[in-house]
């Protein structure tokens, strides 16, 4: 028997060299090397640094603006900050675990280089609006860059739809043969889920656009700010109304982290729907050799992989709402630690939702497409039978319940005999209804019954190609 191991206390060995030098004060020793662990955030909030100093300079104009510092000191600190950006983009600056964020990265560097006078930039402001400030920034681009993306994928859609606005393909339902479309109505739907993407995208826009700037450490600040002023440097629209939501809210975050996991939903039933049709008993599709892979041991293979991580990829995208989410949860009012949890999620959705909708685009534009397999695939599973109810109907006047239940009976005899509906004679047909006649042929035939879909949103070719022409106008 294994004897259950006592007890071991983590012996934690403080930095001593390293103590954070922003704070001094009341902190006599440094913290633990677990506590700088769990606290570092500057390995993936580097990413903030234009944000950061984006901010910091807005709000070193206002104070000066102000006259709660001098403009000596203003322009100082503005031209550090320059400088400060310059060196990063030149992968000249060096990021220190010890001191633990972009924000004191970047106040610490500013003090080597200006001196004292890099001290009064902190004033009327704290970590926690800076960081809601550099965030929204960040998130801000990051829907912008999204709303681009998803446009360029849904005009790759339109010109392939355009392309096959008659091309003849199944419609499932169930997965099950349903009645015959047209494969750019069947791209069109998905232009129509990417342009509510963009709609939540745009709306998402306009709520991230208030400014946190100013809400300082939670209550707001003695000093005469003008966060007006700050907000509309900042491209902002107006400042936040309450300064306790303002370093609490990460709704913005919630909202890029729920449309992205939408839009993945999205990419990964195109997905879903591509490896079907690319497969031997689909035959519909071919992918291009640049989104194809092979196997290491089967010669034969032309596996889809770049679809299926775009379809699997919406995993990691669901989960980084829910963690994000989660993490929001029970937080009391103001400002959190916890709250530092919000940013490896979005970073990472930004970069896989990218990668997603650019391989799905390349992979839109680059397919082949076999018509003929299509079409006959299209008149397989009796998908004309909806069309002869229909028939029954319009020209012999039975009501629909009926003709339904007639034509359940000849796809029965159909199936038995193993014929498709237009393979039946006209006797073996008449023997359920004596009144069809032989312009009943014209309408099982699969390009008819396409073509007969004309009501409005309907696979008609006629239809899809106006429907491609309005499209293109209003996706601009
Ligand atoms: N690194 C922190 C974050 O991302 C910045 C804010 C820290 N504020 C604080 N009071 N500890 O949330």
């Amino acid at each position: 028997m294994s004897k259950i191991p006592k007890n071991k206390t983590i012996k934690t060995k403080s930095i001593k060299a390293q103590s954070n030098q922003m704070w001094g004060g009341q902190f006599t020793s440094s913290p633990s090397e677990l506590m700088s662990k769990i606290n570092v955030s500057i390995s993936f909030d580097k990413r903030l640094y234009k944000q950061d100093i984006e901010g910091s300079i807005a709000h070193a104009n206002m104070l000066a603006q102000q006259k709660i510092i001098s403009a000596a000191d203003a322009k100082a600190i503005v031209s550090g900050l320059k400088d400060i950006l310059g060196d990063i983009e030149a992968g000249k600056f060096e990021f220190k675990d010890s001191l633990e964020d972009i924000h004191m990265n970047i106040e610490a560097a500013l003090k080597e280089r200006i001196g004292e006078q890099a001290g009064r930039l902190h004033t009327a402001r704290s970590r926690n609006d800076q960081v809601a400030t550099d965030f929204r920034l960040y998130v801000r681009d990051a829907f912008d860059a999204l709303d681009g993306l998803i446009k360029n994928l849904q005009i790759n859609l339109l010109e392939r739809a355009g392309e096959h606005f008659a091309t003849v393909m199944p419609g499932f339902t169930h997965l099950q043969v349903a009645q015959p479309v047209t494969f750019g109505h069947h791209l069109l739907a998905y232009v129509e889920m990417f342009s509510r993407d963009r709609m939540r995208v745009q709306g998402a826009r306009s709520r991230i656009n208030e400014s946190p700037l100013g809400a300082a450490a939670l209550a707001g600040t003695s000093f005469p700010i003008d966060r007006f002023a700050t907000a509309k440097s900042l491209g902002f629209d107006r400042p936040m109304a309450n300064s306790l939501d303002a370093v609490s809210d990460r709704d913005f975050a919630l909202d890029y982290l729920s449309i992205c996991a939408i839009c993945a939903v999205h990419l990964s039933r195109l997905a879903e729907e591509m490896v079907n049709w690319s497969s031997a008993q689909f035959g519909f599709i071919r992918f291009s050799d640049s989104y194809s892979t092979g196997s290491s041991i089967m010669p034969q293979k032309r596996n889809p992989d770049a679809a299926e991580l775009v379809r699997g990829k919406s995993g990691r995208m669901f989960g980084n709402l829910i963690a994000l989410l989660t993490t929001m949860k029970s937080l009391p009012l103001a400002y959190n630690k916890d709250m530092q949890e919000d940013k490896e999620s979005v970073f990472d959705t930004a970069e896989n939702i990218g990668i997603c909708l650019q391989a799905m685009a390349g992979m839109v534009s680059d397919l082949k497409v076999d018509k003929e397999k299509m079409l006959a695939a299209a008149g397989t599973g009796y998908s004309t039978a909806t069309d002869l109810a229909d028939y029954l109907v319009r020209e012999l006047k039975i009501p629909f319940r009926d003709a339904h239940h007639i034509t359940a009976k000849i796809v029965k005899i159909a199936s038995d005999k193993r014929k498709n509906l237009e393979e039946l004679s006209l006797k073996e047909m008449q023997a359920f209804e004596p009144m069809i006649k032989q312009d009943v042929y014209k309408i099982l035939g699969v390009e008819n019954s396409v073509k007969s879909r004309v009501s409005y949103g309907g696979t008609a070719p006629d239809n899809v190609r106006k429907a491609v022409a309005d499209a293109k106008k209003r996706i601009k």
